[in-house]
């Protein structure tokens, strides 16, 4: 491939050249030609354009926007076009069968780095290049990704779709990106499913198979449901659909369906569920402080029925991404109850976004919650555990995907070509405890044919430390560690896994507290965040966080109460980022992310006051 510049006219400031591969023939020459107009403005002509334009990347600068100007209907996307350096490339796709194409860039100065740096290029190349890529857990292929959207089940697919942003790795551009599996532990990624347009980004919400032909599209049509979020419009709620299982969908020509009666600027992420005894839609929406519940007969037309959770949980919160799942309690089908999923940011107990759940019954118009107002549930006592929600049309199994991260520093950890995977889908179910119910998260089992070899370590008591020198040979630090323990008259039942260099995660349950504790003060990279861009920082304010400290807030311990028993049940996932325990089948689950430097490949258990046994303890290369 070879460049050249030229001078064409006295507004044009210079024209890049690029010879595509076997450019014998004149008219596959690509040319990039810029003119500048004003200050802020710079318009790239380009002929017999590639698939992509190349866009270079600086993620601590301010965004410049970018469109194509040629387009009906332009939409502009925001993007961190480099200044001064080039931290990696996104490519932005530019029309195809045009001759001519032109791209407009705002707010960008003349002297920036980016104009020597943009690329025209018919292919992207998405190999990994990212340490921290998990092996087993979905991730876009590149890009920032936060919450999981549109969960549906339909003809063997899984499909997971998600808030994700193909213009560099920090929230902004909201699209629905999407991805498919058919046993929800292997993904392939699929081209996005709903991109940004000119009623605003495209923020979280559901999809439903509408069986029925409800809505008029045919009966198996997939109808999904998302915000549009803008400062122009605010936030309302619109519906596209797919009658070709999710490889296209078309927004509704009449968007928006729905839009908030007083006006409310915090009201989205809906989520729509069949409600069979009364034959009709219902759509739960976060409205702020509280989830208002609407109903419908053709996906269309919404009617107001009523709200609910204003005081409800901790406090105070933000309620987004709900979900509302009816299930059995013990596994009796003669005894169901309803569970509404209620995302709260900030309101963790470990500082920024959590999932809580509430208990309750549902008669087709109003929740009515079980517990007093202040009864706080958590479906995950991690740190890293957010806007989880359910697959629609899976009949008697109910699967959550979480996403696992936190909006406290979510942008800036430290992953570069992706930032944000999905923890493990989850199965739910309810149980009861001390005359309460509750919702245990258990991975799916699904999760199983994950396994590849294994190894078990015979039974033994930790009198004091107990050491494992190496967990797996040619440890790429992705494995499960299966382990039973037996409790004697040890007080702190504990496991060290680490690394070499020390960095360890320190799991442990404390007798004399009832506490269940995952510790990553010294896991790896944790200041992360100590030198971290005002444009970072912009970024993630943008997701209606305060003040933090980002090494406090990261280097910590989170816990959650166990009861006393005799033994105990831990299955422990490790990824290239992330630790997920689940206690006794996912009565507690805990998911918190990590950075080792390099993989934990060793473990140690020790004992406090006494002694305990491991009676199980298995290891399984993933
Ligand atoms: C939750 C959330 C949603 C919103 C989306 C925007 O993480 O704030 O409420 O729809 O992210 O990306």
């Amino acid at each position: 491939m070879k460049t050249t510049f030229m001078n064409v006219s006295r507004r044009v400031i210079g024209a890049l050249a690029v010879l595509l591969g076997i450019s014998s023939c004149q008219s596959s020459q690509s040319e990039m030609t810029f003119e500048q107009e004003g200050d802020s403005l710079t318009v790239i002509h380009i002929t017999n354009p590639t698939r992509y334009l190349l866009l270079p990347i600086e993620e601590q600068t301010p965004e410049a926007q970018v469109c194509v100007a040629s387009d009906s209907v332009p939409v502009e996307m925001d993007v961190r076009l480099s200044r001064a350096k080039v931290d990696y490339f996104v490519p932005y796709a530019l029309p195809e069968g045009e001759k001519k194409v032109a791209v407009r860039i705002r707010h960008l100065p003349k002297d920036a780095l980016c104009w020597k740096e943009l690329k025209l290029s018919d292919t992207f190349d998405t190999a990994n290049t990212d340490k921290y890529r998990p092996v087993y857990h979905h991730t876009p292929l590149y890009g920032w990704m936060n919450d999981a959207n549109g969960l549906v089940y339909k003809d063997g697919e899984y499909h997971l779709f998600y808030q994700y942003n193909p213009y560099g790795s920090m929230w902004g551009n909201m699209h629905w990106g999407h991805s498919v599996s058919k046993d929800l532990v292997h993904w392939e990624h699929l081209e996005p499913a709903l991109a940004r347009d000119t009623l605003g980004h495209i923020f979280s919400g559901s999809s439903v198979v509408d069986n029925a032909n409800t809505a008029g599209y045919g009966a198996g049509t997939i109808v999904s449901f998302y915000t549009s979020a803008s400062d122009k419009n605010g936030q309302i709620q619109c519906m596209a659909y797919s009658t070709d299982n999710g490889r296209t969908f078309t927004k509704y020509e009449k968007n928006p369906i729905l839009t908030p009666f007083d006006g409310l600027k915090d009201f989205r992420d809906p989520k729509v569920f069949w409600y069979a005894p009364d034959q009709k839609w219902v759509m739960v929406v976060s409205a702020d402080k509280e989830m208002r519940f609407y109903s419908s007969l053709n996906l269309k037309d919404w009617t107001y029925m009523s709200g609910w959770g204003e005081g409800y949980g901790v406090q105070p919160s933000q309620f987004e991404c709900p979900d509302m799942v009816e299930l059995p309690v013990d596994g009796d089908p003669n005894h169901k109850k309803w569970a509404l999923i209620v995302n709260v940011n900030p309101g963790c107990y470990f500082g920024g976004s959590a999932t809580q759940y509430f208990i309750g019954d549902f008669d087709g118009e109003k929740f009515v919650c079980d517990n007093k107002p202040e009864t706080v549930k958590w479906l995950d006592w991690g740190k890293d555990h957010y806007a989880t929600v359910c697959f629609s049309n899976t009949g008697d199994r109910t699967i959550a995907v979480p996403w696992m991260s936190n909006w406290q520093y979510a942008n800036i950890v430290p992953t570069r070509q992706f930032r944000s995977a999905n923890a493990l889908p989850r199965e739910l179910s309810l149980y009861t405890q001390d005359g309460d119910i509750y919702m245990a998260a258990a991975p799916v089992e699904e999760t199983k044919s994950l396994r590849k070899e294994s190894r078990e370590i015979p039974a033994f008591e930790v009198a004091d430390a107990y050491h494992v020198d190496s967990l797996l040979a040619d440890n790429r630090g992705a494995y499960e560690i299966e382990l039973e323990l037996a409790a004697g008259s040890a007080e702190i039942m504990g496991l060290k896994l680490f690394n070499e260099k020390g960095e360890n995660v320190d799991i442990y349950i404390s007798l004399p507290e009832k506490k269940l504790v995952m510790d990553r003060t010294k896991s790896g990279i944790v200041d992360f965040g100590k030198d971290s861009a005002p444009h970072a920082i912009e970024a993630h304010d943008r997701r209606k966080q305060n003040s933090i400290n980002y090494v406090d807030d990261f280097a910590l311990g989170t816990w959650a109460p166990v009861k006393k028993a005799d033994s105990y049940k831990l299955d422990i996932f490790v990824d290239k980022c992330s630790v997920e325990i689940f206690l006794n089948g996912g009565k507690i689950a805990m998911t918190n992310l990590i950075f080792p430097t390099t993989p934990y490949n060793q473990m140690s258990f020790y004992s406090r006051g006494g002694v305990f046994k491991v009676s199980q303890c298995k290891v399984y290369r993933l």
